[in-house]
């Protein structure tokens, strides 16, 4: 039984992100969308917000859960019996924070293994930044996350749709 473990932050959840779900969730048995409820970081959404978001996005997925975290990821991981990390990279920008953290997991517990998807092309640019950076002026979203979360992000904003 292959369990694995996608961590991130999701605020919000992108494209980006559900594509890395949907194509680690076919070469696992099961997968685990693992949101890091983080307080010193200053988050655009609460944890329940980006769980229940992810959730209404992954529920045509079987093998896929989605679970909140405090504290270190190595320590999530063997609570829930996984082994392998899944994340996803965009450019060679993100690779040296991810080696990084790869390899600092891989000597806190060495049965955990970092497997990385390279992001899909149409969105290799994308991220939760972009998707807030665009929103708080009340730009276009709709090819960064799906269209029925948009409100809610404009919403964040005081921003009403058009
Ligand atoms: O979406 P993000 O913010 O790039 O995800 C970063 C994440 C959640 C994978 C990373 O910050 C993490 O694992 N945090 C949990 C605390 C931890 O284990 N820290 C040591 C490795 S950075």
């Amino acid at each position: 039984m292959k369990r694995a473990v996608y961590p991130g932050s999701f605020d919000p959840i992108t494209f980006g992100h559900l594509d890395i779900i949907e194509r680690s969730a076919k070469i696992v048995d099961e997968l685990i969308v693992g949101v890091l409820n983080n307080s010193a970081k200053n988050s655009l959404f609460s944890i329940d917000e980006r769980v229940k978001m992810i959730e209404s996005k992954t529920k045509h997925l079987p093998n896929v859960k989605v679970v909140s975290f405090n504290g270190l990821l190595v320590d999530f991981m063997e609570q829930n019996e996984a082994t392998i990390i899944i994340r996803g990279l965009r450019a060679v920008t993100d690779f040296e924070y991810e080696l990084q953290i790869a390899q600092g997991n891989h000597v806190q517990k060495p049965d955990i293994e970092t497997v990385f998807l390279t992001s899909s092309l149409q969105y290799s640019y994308l991220s939760s930044t972009i998707v807030k950076e665009f929103a708080s002026y009340g730009g276009d979203i709709s090819k960064f996350v799906p269209e029925d979360l948009i409100p809610q992000i404009y919403a964040k904003y005081n921003i009403k749709e058009n």
